[in-house]
């Protein structure tokens, strides 16, 4: 048990919760920086009694970031979004609210500075998001220049919004929309993530450097929505959807609170979302989980019969 303390920005959310637990697990002391911390409660119980504390805080107020970052060995920062709403928009969450959190702990001088970015992130990308993303790597590392910045493909586990939201849609209407199907991806299990961090929080030479993580496999889109379909057994009726179609189709979906597609994740779509040839979990001494060995686990529910078909 170290005993330091390691504040978690979006330590509530999904990969969050993993990450919280895999360092309780590890012996530090949690501090989870959120805006609702009445919604945070289920992050205590990942540790001991105590060692998971909860602390309101929002990237778009200085002192709840200072007060979050106050007497911290570690700050990561988790926070992100998928689509603006409000106040949180993209440059205020990913790029300012991240910048503020590196300039914070700049100034308490925290030993590390983990920053969770995406692959993709790109300043002179069609999509706001990965601009986004890229702003803030930007201006973390002026505030921070030893943070790390982790980058991971799409992120898979039992509360994901990738896996659940197509199991879910080919549950309900029996149909899975395939957009963009030919665009690789490299999903990466959370638990890997977690592992990930908690390896750049102990090595003093992963300082200053990015990581792009994904899966031991590239997957195309529609590979992905195929494996869904088939450890469903729901045989959901795959219908190929031209991108501009499918922009105009997001266009109307925009204009409702928690949209299913934004013509901002379609841009995201149309490019490749794997592993460079830059640093990744080799580097890290982790070997990643294959999808294949968890997704079915934690889809098996969407099953027309249920996850008991066959039991005994
Ligand atoms: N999931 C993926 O497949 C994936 C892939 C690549 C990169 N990433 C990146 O990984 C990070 C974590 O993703 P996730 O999927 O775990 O996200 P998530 O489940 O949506 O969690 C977001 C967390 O951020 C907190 N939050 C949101 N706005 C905030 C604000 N203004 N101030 C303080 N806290 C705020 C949320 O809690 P409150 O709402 O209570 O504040 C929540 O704890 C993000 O940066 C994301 O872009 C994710």
């Amino acid at each position: 048990m170290s005993g330091e303390l390691v504040t978690v920005f979006g330590g509530s959310g999904f990969i969050g919760k993993a990450v919280v637990q895999h360092l309780a697990k590890a012996g530090y002391r949690v501090r989870v920086a959120v805006r609702h911390p009445n919604n945070a409660l289920h992050v205590k119980p990942l540790g001991d009694l105590g060692q998971v504390q909860i602390s309101q805080a929002n990237l778009r107020n200085r002192s709840s970031v200072e007060a979050a970052v106050f007497g911290a060995d570690y700050v990561i920062n988790l926070v992100g979004i998928l689509y603006e709403s409000g106040a949180q928009t993209f440059d205020k969450v990913h790029h300012k609210g991240a910048e503020l959190i590196a300039k914070v702990s700049a100034d308490a001088s925290v030993k590390k500075f983990i920053h969770l970015s995406a692959i993709g992130a790109d300043l002179e990308s069609t999509s706001k998001y990965a601009r986004s993303k890229a702003a803030g790597e930007v201006s973390i590392l002026k505030a921070y220049p030893k943070a790390t910045i982790v980058r991971p493909s799409i992120v898979f586990g039992p509360d994901d919004l990738f896996f659940n939201k197509f199991a879910g849609l080919a549950k309900l209407f029996r149909v899975m929309p395939v957009i963009c199907g030919k665009t690789k991806m490299q999903p990466v299990y959370v638990g890997d993530v977690a592992a990930a961090i908690g390896s750049i929080i102990g090595r003093l030479d992963t300082q200053g450097k990015t990581y792009e993580l994904g899966g031991p496999k590239v997957f195309t889109f529609r590979a992905l929505l195929e494996m869904v379909n088939s450890v469903t057994e729901l045989n959901a009726t795959m219908i190929s959807i031209p991108i501009h179609l499918a922009y105009f189709q997001a266009f109307f979906f925009g204009m409702f609170p928690n949209p299913m597609v934004t013509i901002d994740q379609l841009k995201l779509l149309e490019h490749d979302n794997v592993v460079g040839s830059g640093k990744t979990f080799s580097d890290l001494g982790i070997t990643p989980t294959p999808t294949e060995a968890i997704v079915p686990n934690y889809l098996m529910h969407y099953k027309p019969s249920g996850q008991f078909k066959g039991a005994n």
